[in-house]
C-alpha cells in the first residue's frame, strides 16, 4: 500500500516524479500477480484506488506522464493463463446407454451399420469410466513433449508442465514408439489421497475444500504453477489413441497391451468381452464392486474391439459410434419439496422446479431439481409440503423422481399451474397435445432476453468468459445490455460505469472486456448457434453452416425460406437430418423482423464471421457435392454411405432437387430416381460411387 499518503494537490513536481514511478512499479506488481498467477496480492479495491491516484497525479502533472504509465496500457494485457493446443485429432466425448437395452441397443446399431451377418460376434472391451478429466499427452519419438485438456474438443489447454509432475507419467517411453504417438487418459485422485489433501487443507486453514475427488484433480492440475500440482497426489489411467505416425495395433485389447509396455498405466479391470451378454455381465459385477474402488467411477464404458471396425463407423456429431458409456444408477437422497416455482428458458418454455429442504446426494448438497413440466407433476403428483426422493446423475441437474406416499400431509394440495408468465406477467400458452407451457412475450419478457444473453455467451456459443448468469443478468438488469450487439458496445458506451460497480473495478472490467474483444471475428457454426433457435443445437448448426458456408448464403437463404413455396424451403428441408419442424423454427425465426434487425446489429459490431466448409477434404472429389442416396446399397449400410460421403465434404440430402449433384441409386430405386432423370441430375451406381471416391 502506498507509503505516502501526501494529498495529490500538496505534491510537489519532484514528489510527484517519484510517486509516479512507484505507482508504475507497484501496479505492474499487481498485474502480474493478477494475471499470470491467479493470485491476487491486493484487493480489488485497493488496486483500483492505486490507479486512480495514479491518474489524479497525471491529470495534476501532464507533462509527467510516464512512457510506461499504467494508464497508457489499455488494461494489463492478460496474460492468458495456459497456452491453447489444438488436438490433432478432436478428443470425442461419450453417447450413454442407461439400460441393458440400451446397449443392446448399441451394438445392435453398429451391426446394421457394419452389416455385419448374424453368427459374426462384435467383440467389446469394457473399462471403468474413470471420474477424472481427460487429457491427451504427445510423444515424439517417444519422450512426452506435450500434454493438453480436453477443453471443447478441438482446442485444449498447454498443460505439459503440470502433467511432467505426475509419477504415473512416463517422461520417455520403452521399447519401440511410432514418431508421434498421443494417448489420450484420464486424471485423477484417488479417494484416500482426496481425504487426506482435503484434511490438510483444513488443517492449514484453507477457506475452500473440495467438494469430490475429481474437482480437486480438475482444480489441481489447472495450475499456473507446477510447483503446486507437483504436491498434489494426483493419478493418471490411459485408455484411447489420439494421432499416431504409424498402425499400434489391430485392436483395442491389443493397444492397450502396448500402453502397458511402453509404460503407461492401464487400469487393471478392463475385460475384452465376446458379446453383449459378457458386456452386462461386466458392467453389473463392476457396479457392485464400485464402493471398495480405490478411486471413483461413474459407469462403464465399452468399445468396439477391432480398429478397423471403429475406422468405419467414425463418429456423429461429437461421439464416436464405436463407442458408449454405460453409467451407473444415480444416487438417490430424500427431502421435503418445500415450494414449485417455475423458471422461464430463453424461448420462452416454462420449467417448473422443486425448491428443496437442502440434502447431501452424492457428496454434494441439493436445494433445488427440475421438475421437467407440468404433465410430469400431474402424472406423479408431486404436491408442497410432500416428501419426495431426489437423485443426481453425473453433472445432470438433479431431479425429483418420486413421492413417498405415505408422509404426505393431509392438507398437501394438487400443483395448479399458472396460464401467466411468472417473469412478465404475458399470457402463458399450451398449445394442445405439447409437454411445455410457453411465455408469449417474447422479447418483452425480461427472463427470456436474459437466458438469450446467456447462451449467446456461453462456452459453445460466442465463449464469453466472465458473462455467465450472473453478470448477464446484472448488465441486462442495469440497463447497459439489452442484445447481443450490446455486448460489443459495452467497454465504449459504459465502460467508466462498469469500472466503477461495486465488486468489478479497473481489472475485472478489463478482463471482460478483453474478453469480448477477442470474439469479434468468430467461425460460421459458433454463430448460427449462439442465436439461440428452438431446436438448432450445435451439431444443427454446424450442419447449417456446412451446406451454406457463408453467413451472407445462408442469411439469404434462410429469408427465402420463410415462404414455403420457395426453393430454398425446398433444400433445407432437404438436408439429411433437418426435417421439416426444425426448418420451421428457423423459417419462423427469420420471419420475425426483430430478430432480423438483431442479426444486422450484431454483424455490425463483429470484425468478421469466418466462413465454414468442411474440414481436411482436401483431394476429395466429392468436397461441396451435394449428394442422394436411394434403393439398397450392396456394399455398404446406408448409414455407412451417408457418414463416408459427409466424411469427404459431401452434404448429403434426402431429396432431389436441381442443386443435387449426384444421385447414387442402389438396387429398387424408385421416385428419386425418377426425378433425377427428370431434373438431368448425374445418377451413378453403387459401383461408379464407390470408384469416385477412390473406396
Ligand atoms: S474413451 C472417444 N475410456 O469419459 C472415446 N473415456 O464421456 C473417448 N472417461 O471425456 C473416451 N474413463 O474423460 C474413455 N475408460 C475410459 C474412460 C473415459 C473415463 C471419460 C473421459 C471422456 C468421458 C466421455
Amino acid at each position: 500500500m502506498p507509503t505516502t499518503t501526501t494529498p495529490v494537490d500538496q505534491l510537489t513536481p519532484a514528489e510527484a516524479v517519484a510517486e509516479l514511478a512507484r505507482l508504475a512499479e507497484e501496479i505492474a506488481r499487481h498485474d502480474r500477480a493478477y494475471y499470470q498467477a491467479d493470485a491476487p496480492t491486493v484487493s480489488d479495491a485497493e488496486y483500483d484506488e492505486l490507479r486512480r491516484r495514479n491518474a489524479a497525479i497525471e491529470a495534476r502533472f501532464p507533462e509527467l506522464i510516464r512512457a510506461d504509465s499504467p494508464s497508457r496500457r489499455v488494461g494489463a494485457a492478460p496474460v492468458e493463463g495456459f497456452g491453447k493446443v489444438r488436438h490433432a485429432r478432436p478428443m470425442l466425448s461419450l453417447d450413454n446407454a442407461f439400460s441393458d437395452d440400451d446397449l443392446r441397443e448399441f451394438v445392435g446399431r453398429v451391426r446394421r451399420f457394419l452389416g455385419l451377418p448374424e453368427d459374426e460376434a462384435v467383440d467389446l472391451v469394457a473399462e471403468p469410466k474413470i471420474d477424472g478429466l481427460s487429457i491427451s499427452l504427445r510423444y515424439e519419438n517417444g519422450t512426452f513433449a506435450l500434454g493438453a485438456t480436453r477443453g471443447d474438443g478441438a482446442e485444449g489447454e498447454d498443460v505439459t508442465a503440470n502433467l511432467r509432475t505426475l509419477r504415473d507419467l512416463p517422461q520417455r517411453l520403452a521399447g519401440p514408439v511410432p514418431r508421434v504417438l498421443e494417448v489420450r487418459g484420464e486424471v485423477y485422485m484417488r479417494r484416500a489421497d482426496f481425504l487426506r489433501m482435503n484434511e490438510q487443507r483444513a488443517q492449514a486453514g484453507e477457506k475452500t475444500l473440495f467438494a469430490n475427488p475429481r474437482n480437486a484433480a480438475a482444480g489441481s492440475l489447472r495450475q499456473l504453477d507446477p510447483a503446486i500440482t507437483a504436491q498434489r497426489p494426483l493419478s493418471l489411467f490411459c485408455y484411447a489413441l489420439g494421432e499416431v505416425s504409424e498402425a499400434v495395433a489391430d485392436t483395442h485389447w491389443d493397444f492397450l497391451a502396448r500402453l502397458r509396455e511402453w509404460g503407461f498405466k492401464v487400469n487393471d479391470r478392463i475385460r475384452r468381452c465376446r458379446g453383449v451378454d459378457e458386456a452386462l455381465a461386466f458392467y453389473h459385477a463392476l457396479g457392485e464392486d464400485r464402493a471398495q474402488l480405490p478411486y471413483d467411477i461413474d459407469g462403464v464404458v465399452y468399445k468396439v474391439n477391432r480398429f478397423d471396425w471403429q475406422a468405419r463407423l467414425g463418429q456423429v456429431s461429437r461421439s464416436p459410434r464405436w463407442a458408449t458409456a454405460h453409467k451407473f444408477p444415480a444416487e438417490q437422497a430424500r427431502t421435503i419439496l418445500r415450494q414449485i416455482d417455475v423458471s422461464v428458458g430463453r424461448t420462452g418454455a416454462l420449467t417448473p422446479f422443486a425448491i428443496l429442504e437442502p440434502v447431501t446426494v452424492g457428496g454434494v448438497v441439493v436445494s433445488r431439481a427440475t421438475l421437467h413440466n407440468e404433465d410430469e407433476i400431474a402424472r406423479k403428483d408431486f404436491r408442497e409440503g410432500d416428501t419426495v426422493i431426489i437423485q443426481r446423475a453425473g453433472d445432470v441437474i438433479p431431479q425429483v423422481v418420486a413421492v413417498v406416499a405415505e408422509k404426505r400431509p393431509p392438507d398437501a394440495q394438487p400443483w395448479q399451474p399458472k396460464d401467466e408468465c411468472p417473469v412478465c406477467h404475458s399470457h402463458a400458452v399450451k398449445p394442445e397435445g405439447e409437454a411445455i407451457r410457453r411465455c408469449t412475450g417474447g422479447l418483452t419478457c425480461d427472463a427470456q432476453v436474459v437466458e438469450r444473453l446467456i447462451h449467446f455467451a456461453s462456452r459453445n456459443a460466442f465463449d464469453i468468459e466472465g458473462l455467465g448468469e450472473k453478470n448477464a443478468e446484472f448488465l441486462y438488469r442495469a440497463g447497459r445490455v439489452r442484445s447481443p450487439a450490446d455486448i460489443f458496445r459495452l467497454e465504449d458506451r459504459h465502460g467508466d460505469w462498469l469500472r466503477e460497480q461495486p465488486g468489478w473495478g479497473a481489472r475485472s472490467a478489463q478482463k471482460l472486456f478483453d474478453a469480448i474483444r477477442a470474439r469479434r471475428s468468430i467461425g460460421l457454426p459458433r454463430f448460427i448457434y449462439a442465436l439461440g433457435i428452438r431446436q438448432v443445437g450445435e451439431a444443427t448448426a454446424r450442419l447449417l453452416a456446412l451446406n451454406y458456408h457463408s453467413l451472407d448464403a445462408w442469411r439469404a437463404a434462410m429469408l427465402a425460406a420463410t415462404n414455403r413455396q420457395a426453393e430454398e424451403w425446398q433444400h433445407l428441408t432437404s438436408i439429411d437430418q433437418i426435417g421439416p419442424s426444425v426448418a420451421g423454427d428457423i423459417a419462423d425465426f427469420f420471419a420475425e423482423t426483430h430478430n432480423l434487425a438483431a442479426i444486422a446489429d450484431l454483424v455490425e459490431q463483429l470484425e468478421r464471421v469466418n466462413d465454414f466448409s468442411a474440414p481436411a477434404t482436401a483431394g476429395s472429389p466429392i468436397a461441396g457435392k451435394t449428394v442422394v442416396f436411394t434403393g439398397t446399397l450392396q456394399t455398404l449400410s446406408r448409414d455407412e454411405a451417408k457418414a463416408r460421403a459427409q466424411s469427404l465434404g459431401a452434404k448429403v440430402a434426402g431429396s432431389v432437387s436441381a442443386k443435387t449433384d449426384y444421385v447414387v441409386a442402389g438396387t429398387d430405386a424408385g421416385s428419386k430416381l425418377a426425378k433425377a432423370r427428370d431434373l438431368g441430375v448425374v445418377v451413378l451406381t453403387e459401383e461408379e460411387w464407390l470408384d469416385l471416391i477412390g473406396r
